[in-house]
């Protein structure tokens, strides 16, 4: 497995995420092979590499990656997160982002009256098109007659791969068996393609709800309603932005865990969070998100047990109150946090039947 800890807290939550990882190795008899990566802003700062052909090469031999966060206020706007964030998504054709929005205990979320049998959705965001497909750019720039542009495209085959998909992932939910289709159709046109793909895939789908909502009324609606969705298909910038907010009633940026996932291929897992600079090396960040994106990677990979080992863990330290929060604010230090997981692992591993 590839390890690319990057910028910020990224190396700290990464760290906690592997531990946990060589744990579950441990429980369950297999071992971990990983190949450490040093692309960031401090290795940039030093050689004036982002990301290298040959390191893209190196990982589609992989059987998967595990990224911290990337992202440096020294270096310009986006220059590596393109490089490296999108460079992996892209040239890996990791077309799906899998964004679970799961929560945990009550506590956690920020809107009164919701607790976890509401909020308990999955987001299916694409991954490899619309404005992040680098398409655009300047005209006279820097003068008073400057002309900036970037295209939002939909491939027929981007969209329709990425829809099936999340039909057949909506099939494996125990919860709803629905799928909500989230677009902008209604100001922008070029979404019928969304309309029409999603229409004519899920007649193969005629035991899935099919829902529609536009961007703004979904964003409001998970706030309202969160109950009301399951599976959740969306293209990729809306997806970024709904899936922040996923994050937010759910406990926060902490704890939320994504898969840049190209099905039966080499695949990235990441927490959502960025490299929050300002919180970098103080032990503060929770390494909730890394871990619960290594769960991602293990159930990826089909080590189902281990997976469910660790969401069950993380899970306990907030259902029981012990660890109350995955902000900065927890009072619980990012090596604590990792170390509460991996005891609850082991408890989980010692006597299964008491642990639940
Ligand atoms: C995310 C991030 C990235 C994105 C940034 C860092 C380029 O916000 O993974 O959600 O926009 O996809
Ligand atoms: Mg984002």
């Amino acid at each position: 497995m590839a390890v690319l800890p990057g910028d910020g807290i990224g190396p700290e939550v990464t760290r906690e995420a592997v531990e946990t990882l060589r744990l579950i190795g441990e429980i369950r008899g297999f071992s971990l092979d990983l190949t450490t990566y040093p692309f960031g802003a401090e290795h940039y700062l030093k050689t004036k590499e982002t990301f290298p052909p040959s390191a893209l090469e190196e990982m589609r031999g992989q059987d998967a990656i595990l990224l911290g966060a990337i992202g440096d206020p020294r270096l310009p706007v986006g220059m590596l997160e393109r490089a490296i964030i999108s460079g992996i998504r892209f040239g890996l054709d990791l077309y799906v982002n899998l964004r679970p929005i799961k929560l945990f205990a009550a506590d956690l979320c920020p809107i009164k009256g919701k607790g976890p049998k509401d909020v308990d959705m999955i987001v299916v965001r694409e991954n490899t098109e619309d404005v992040y497909a680098g398409i655009g750019g300047f005209l006279k720039k820097g003068t008073p007659d400057e002309v900036s542009m970037q295209q939002m495209i939909f491939t027929r085959k981007g969209v329709e791969r990425v829809i099936r998909y999340a039909f057949d992932l909506a099939r494996t939910r125990a919860k709803g068996k629905k799928l909500t289709l989230v677009d902008k159709a209604n100001a922008v046109g070029a979404m019928e393609l969304w309309t029409r793909a999603f229409e004519e895939v899920g007649r193969e789908y005629s035991d899935i709800a099919k829902d529609h909502a536009y961007i703004d009324a979904a964003c409001m609606w998970m706030v309202k309603n969160p109950e009301s969705f399951d599976t959740i298909v969306v293209s990729n910038m809306f997806g970024d932005i709904l899936t922040d907010l996923g994050a937010a009633i759910q406990g926060g940026m902490g704890i939320a865990a994504s898969g840049n996932i190209h099905p039966g291929k080499v695949s990235m897992f990441e927490p959502i969070h960025g490299s929050a600079p300002k919180h970098a090396g103080r032990n503060v960040a929770s390494p909730i998100g890394s871990i619960l994106a290594s769960q991602m990677l293990l159930a990826y990979l089909g080590e189902t047990e281990g997976a469910e080992m660790v969401e069950e863990s993380v899970a306990e330290l907030f259902a029981t109150g012990k660890l109350r929060s995955a902000g900065t604010d927890s009072g619980v230090g990012t090596r604590e946090q990792g170390d509460w997981v991996r005891q609850a692992a082991k408890r989980r591993a010692q006597s299964p039947a008491k642990s639940s």
